[in-house]
């Protein structure tokens, strides 16, 4: 049967790299269906809410998703679309990878990095929020399990042996946040054990910043908690070129998201500046997800190609196209 594929197309630069990346799926005969549903400020402006009950529905039919930046108003009291789709579909895994291209701005070469992060727990979650009537103090939890904790470490082993790595890094603040950060890590000296097949390493998380501008290629599998897993994907990108390259998936056990790591971008949002790239990395987990490792590998190429060449790059690689540039420049190739 044919696979039906939801799609969101978000809020700022999202429908425009996410249509770029629906065009290449097609290109490549993948011969999905897709349902459109709304989220963020569309849905919003469209259905009076955020987050429609007939775009979750979609998400849990379809199981897989595809999904543009949303928007979520800041100090509106809203709670964040992400946060709330990820606890909902307890997509407890979000794999980041970043990878080199020649010919981007990066000031590095031959970066090949996964960030697997917690996606449900921690500090990121929304837990506890509390502010004093009189706005003088606010306050709020995180939470840690043993087992949101062993299922996330294990997650990262098992994509490390599946995909040939060599090393596991556990990032941790077990020396400040002793109860939380301090389980996250016995677990994960635990479950590095079940592994002895794979290098084990464990760093806490100011220092990480640190090496991992110093010195990216020691790194291989990161796996950390929820917030530090935030911050460190983001200087991962940073690695590769900026935001524009930086796909993530958020996977649970029978339902996943795939989108990009940065947001709505509103400074460049309807300008046809959007570097697709993110999304179209994206859509090429959702290919390895599904088994279509052989269409996730001629769309890398392709798009491996265009950076390389400089043949109509958007402006933060360096390059002076649109997006829709170098959405053609990468169907061409196909
Ligand atoms: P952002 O990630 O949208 O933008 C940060 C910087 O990176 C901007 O200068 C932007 O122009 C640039 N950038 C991002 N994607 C790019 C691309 N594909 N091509 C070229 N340049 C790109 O972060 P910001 O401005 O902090 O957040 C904007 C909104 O996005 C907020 O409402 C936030 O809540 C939301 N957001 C949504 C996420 C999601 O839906 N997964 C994730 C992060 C933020
Ligand atoms: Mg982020």
């Amino acid at each position: 049967t044919q696979q039906r594929i939801t799609v969101i197309r978000g809020d700022g630069i999202g429908p425009d790299i996410v249509d770029a990346a629906i065009q290449i799926l097609d290109k490549v005969g993948c011969d999905f269906a897709y349902d459109y549903a709304d989220a963020g400020l569309v849905a919003l402006e469209n259905h009076g809410e955020l987050l429609p009950q007939e775009t979750l529905d979609l998400i849990a039919k379809n199981k897989v998703t595809l999904k543009g930046p949303l928007t979520t108003p800041v100090g509106e009291g809203f709670t964040s679309i992400n946060v709330s789709l990820r606890k909902q579909f307890q997509l407890y895994a979000n794999v980041r990878p970043v990878l080199s291209f020649k010919g981007t701005k990066a000031r590095y070469e031959d970066i090949d990095i996964i960030t697997v992060r917690e996606n449900t727990q921690g500090m990121y979650s929304g837990l506890g929020q509390v502010v004093s009537a009189d706005g003088s103090e606010a306050e709020a939890m995180s939470k840690i399990t043993r087992e949101g904790a062993e299922r996330i470490v294990t997650f990262a082993y098992e994509l490390a042996v599946r995909e040939g790595r060599k090393k596991v890094t556990a990032v941790h603040k077990a020396n400040i946040l002793k109860s939380t950060s301090g389980l996250f890590l016995k677990v994960a000296r635990e479950v590095a054990q079940r592994y002895p097949q794979i290098e084990s390493t464990e760093m806490i998380v100011d220092n990480c910043c640190m090496q991992l501008v110093m010195n990216p290629h020691q790194f291989d599998v990161i796996v950390t908690t929820n917030l530090f897993g935030d911050i460190l994907s983001d200087l991962c990108a940073g690695l590769v070129g900026g935001l524009g390259m930086a796909p993530g998936a958020n996977i649970g056990k029978d339902c996943a998201i795939f989108e990009a790591v940065h947001g709505s971008a509103p400074d460049i949002a309807g300008k046809n500046l959007a570097n697709p790239t993110s999304v179209i990395l994206a859509s090429i987990q959702m290919l390895e997800y599904l088994g279509m490792a052989d269409k996730a590998e001629k769309i890398r190429a392709a798009v491996k190609e265009v950076i390389e060449s400089g043949d109509r790059t958007t402006r933060d690689l360096g390059g002076s196209h649109g997006t829709t540039d170098f959405t053609q420049a990468v169907l061409e190739r196909l």
